[in-house]
Parts: C-alpha cells; sequence; structure tokens
C-alpha cells in the first residue's frame, strides 16, 4: 500500500498512474488544478483556504456536543447544491439526521443531491460511495467506523487508523473530498484520531464553550491554505451562523462606564478580534485571597498582578481578584496584558474606563508597556466598531499613520498610562 502525499492529493493526478515514476523538471510539472467546491459558508471556506479541493481529506476534531455534526451536515447540504454529496453517519439513524436536517432548514435545493446513509461497516461505506461516486463524502464519526479485517473492536486505534486509511485511498483514487469527524480534545486526551494527523490534508479544530454560542473552527494543518485564518460561528435554533464580525459579537452585552470593564485588541490568525476583559476585585475574607481566571492564563495575571502591587502600589494582598474574558473567548497574547492590568485596577479604584478606548499593551515586569505586533489592524478594527480613543505602546504608535475619528496615545510605561486612564 502507498503512502500518499500531498502531491497525490492534487485532483488525483498521482493516484491517476499520470508522472508516477519519472522525475522531471519542477517548471515542467503541470500547475493545473482542479476548481475548489465552495460551500458558499464564508466562515468555512475562508479556514479551508477557498473551498474544498477534490481528493483531500479534511478532519474535523473537537468536544462531544461542540457542533461537528451540525457544521459537516451543512457545509454537505452547501455543497450538495452544485455537486452530489454522501453524508455517512454512524451514530445517528436517517431519521434523525432528517430531523436535524429539518431544522437546520435544508431545503430542495440540496434535497436530491444530499444522501444520507446510516452505516458502520467500513466495507459497505466503500461500497456506496464508488457506487453512488459523490463529489464530497462526510464519515460521523470516524471512532464509530470498523472494518471487518481487523479483530479489534470499533473505536480501538488500529481500527480508526485503518478504516481512516482505506478512506483516505478511496479520496485519492476518486478525487473525491472526504470530511472525518473526530471526537478528540485539543490535548488529545481521548487518543484515537490524533493518530490520524499525519494522514489528513486538513485538520481542523472546532472550539467553543458549550455554555456560549459562540465556535471557532481553526486550521491546525493545511496543505491547501494557511494555518492562520479561523472561521468563527454562532449556535442559533437553526444551525451555525458564520459571524462576519466577531468583535460584535463579543462586545454585543457589554456594560457601559461600569468599574472593572475594559476592551482590548486579540489576534485570531490574521483577525482582529475585539474583547471585554471584566475584573471584580473585592476584600478577600480568606488568608491568602482567590485569583481565579476565566479566559486567560492564571499565572500571567498573577505576574500582572504582583506587577500592579509592585509598581503602581496597588495593595492588591487583602483582595480576591477575578478576572473574565466575556463570551467564552480565550485570549493568549501578551498584547491583551494593558487591558488586563487596566480592567483589574479600575475594579479595584472603583473608577470606570471610557468605554470608547481601547487599550492594547504588553506589560513588563518593571511596569513598562511593550509594543504589540499589528497594532494598525487592531486600531482599524477599533475604528469599524466606532471607538473613538485608543491607548497603546508610544513604540507601537510612532509606527502608526494618523487615522481618522480616533486618538492614538502613546505610552511606555503604567504611570503614564494611568495619567491617561484615572
Ligand atoms: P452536534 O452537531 O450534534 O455536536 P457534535 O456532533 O460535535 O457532537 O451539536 C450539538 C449541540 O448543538 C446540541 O446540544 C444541540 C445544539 N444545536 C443547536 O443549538 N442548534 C441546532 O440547530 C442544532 C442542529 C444543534
Ligand atoms: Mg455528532
Amino acid at each position: 500500500m502507498e503512502e500518499p502525499t500531498a502531491t497525490t492529493v492534487e485532483a488525483g493526478r498521482y493516484a491517476l498512474g499520470e508522472s508516477r515514476s519519472e522525475a522531471q523538471p519542477i517548471c515542467a510539472v503541470a500547475t493545473t488544478t482542479r476548481n475548489r467546491y465552495r460551500s458558499h459558508i464564508g466562515e468555512l471556506d475562508r479556514v479551508l483556504g477557498g473551498g474544498v479541493v477534490p481528493g483531500s481529506v479534511i478532519l474535523i476534531g473537537g468536544d462531544p456536543g461542540i457542533g461537528k455534526s451540525t457544521l459537516v451536515l451543512q457545509a454537505l447540504a452547501a455543497l450538495a447544491k452544485d455537486a452530489r454529496a454522501l453524508y455517512v453517519s454512524g451514530e445517528e439513524s436517517p431519521q434523525q439526521i432528517r430531523m436535524r436536517a429539518d431544522r437546520l432548514g435544508i431545503d430542495s435545493a440540496s434535497g436530491d443531491r444530499l444522501l444520507v446513509l446510516a452505516e458502520t461497516a467500513l466495507e459497505r461505506i466503500v461500497a456506496q460511495a464508488k457506487k453512488l461516486a459523490p463529489a464530497v463524502l462526510a464519515v460521523d464519526s470516524i471512532q464509530t467506523v470498523f472494518t471487518e479485517r481487523l479483530g479489534s473492536a470499533p473505536g480501538s486505534i488500529a481500527q480508526v487508523r485503518e478504516s481512516a486509511g482505506q478512506l483516505v485511498l478511496l479520496s485519492k483514487a476518486s478525487a473525491l473530498a472526504t470530511f472525518l469527524v473526530g471526537h478528540v480534545t485539543k490535548e488529545g486526551t481521548f487518543a484515537g484520531p490524533r493518530v490520524l494527523e499525519h494522514m489528513v490534508d486538513t485538520v481542523l479544530y472546532f472550539e467553543g464553550d458549550r455554555g456560549h454560542s459562540f465556535r471557532i473552527l481553526r486550521a491546525v494543518k493545511n496543505r491547501f491554505g494557511s494555518t492562520n485564518e479561523i472561521g468563527v460561528f454562532a449556535m442559533r435554533e437553526t444551525g451555525l451562523q458564520p459571524v462576519a464580525n466577531p468583535s460584535e459579537l463579543f462586545l454585543a452585552e457589554r456594560p457601559v462606564e461600569v468599574p472593572g470593564s475594559v476592551v482590548t485588541a486579540t489576534l485570531e490568525g490574521t483577525r482582529p478580534i475585539l474583547v471585554e476583559v471584566q475584573a471584580l476585585v473585592s476584600p478577600s475574607a480568606l488568608g491568602t485571597p482567590r485569583r481565579t481566571t476565566l479566559g486567560i492564563d492564571p499565572n500571567r495575571v498573577a505576574l500582572l498582578i504582583a506587577v500592579l502591587e509592585k509598581k503602581m502600589g496597588l495593595h492588591l494582598f487583602g483582595h480576591d481578584v477575578f478576572v473574565n474574558v466575556a463570551g467564552g473567548i480565550r485570549v493568549a497574547e501578551p498584547a491583551s496584558d494593558l487591558g488586563v492590568v487596566a480592567a483589574v485596577a479600575s475594579s479595584f479604584l472603583e473608577k470606570p474606563i471610557d468605554a470608547r478606548c481601547l487599550l492594547i499593551g504588553e506589560v513588563g515586569l518593571a511596569g513598562e508597556v511593550r509594543a504589540v505586533s499589528q497594532a494598525d489592524v487592531r486600531v482599524r478594527e477599533a475604528i469599524k466598531l466606532g471607538f473613538s480613543r485608543c491607548v497603546l505602546p508610544e513604540s507601537s504608535r510612532r509606527q502608526l499613520p494618523a487615522f481618522e475619528g480616533v486618538e492614538l496615545q502613546g505610552v511606555s510605561s503604567l504611570n503614564e498610562a494611568w495619567d491617561l486612564l484615572f
């Protein structure tokens, strides 16, 4: 059995026997590629690098219940407007899939070309796929599929690997685009599908907090596009809705002129997203006060609290400090440091921060405010959402042009920021 490689995938040329064993000059290699299938779900096409490449295999991983089946069914329904699509479920009956489809408003535009099959036996799935020759296949989930050739139980690593391997070969040989759904967490705690990552062309993770509606689709590997792109969706009653402007979503319920609420800008891939950082500082009844964070690294917050105590003289040691990033999104960038310290100080001092002001900047241990990457992208996003003021590192400000409608205030230390904010 040959191990397929990236070059085999482009329209399955390799698999069709062309240019198989003769080396050739690189510039003599034909560059023609088949067109991608567009799902016209903008957030999905973006993450895939512009659409689904025929012959490619896409693994979609994520926690159970996050919305993988919903996403794949919606994607197939959209693709079925132009081409035949086969959705294989090992977890739901055709009736259940139909009920989901009704809920998603999947209509007759794709109805005839969207085929469903409830099946877990690999050989029968492959037989149906060969018979029906769809352009796109989805197998939900790969953990439920088993091959008779192996004695081990469905869901075992050997079964998952072998079944996926067979589906990859089928894809390459027939230029069939395949979505494999895998229940897996990013940490790979449920080991199964992790072993598939090197076999497939594209690995997407579907993330989000089940208590919140927003979901992020993130490419962690993509042979046909950048891994810098993310897709943002909101889970609604009628399925996943693309969110073209995530900042609006995250700022929608922001309290205005309330101490402890600050807006900062984080980058997800190439996209700026404005998020609200909330802090609550209250006197502690405990010997060791609590430092609790949601959506941000607790160690980073502990470090920033230490800087606030030592450099700004805030007596936080007798207080519990809670920091939360609203909306369930995670912020991992140092660029949000200034927002975090300002939120904590604002709550401690009971002084609200101007609601039209964006704060970005990395904070160092000496209380200095350091440059952030791509300040212009972040500031532009703030302007789009009607912000009139931005406090940012002086070193970043110097590199920016003057923007209309927003006042840029450069600071190089927390002391300077304090003069502007409090
Ligand atoms: P699902 O796609 O079944 O998740 P996964 O395949 O990742 O396990 O979706 C799970 C949740 O999404 C389920 O709790 C119900 C919710 N949901 C909606 O809120 N709206 C919808 O339109 C659909 C289909 C599901
Ligand atoms: Mg599912």
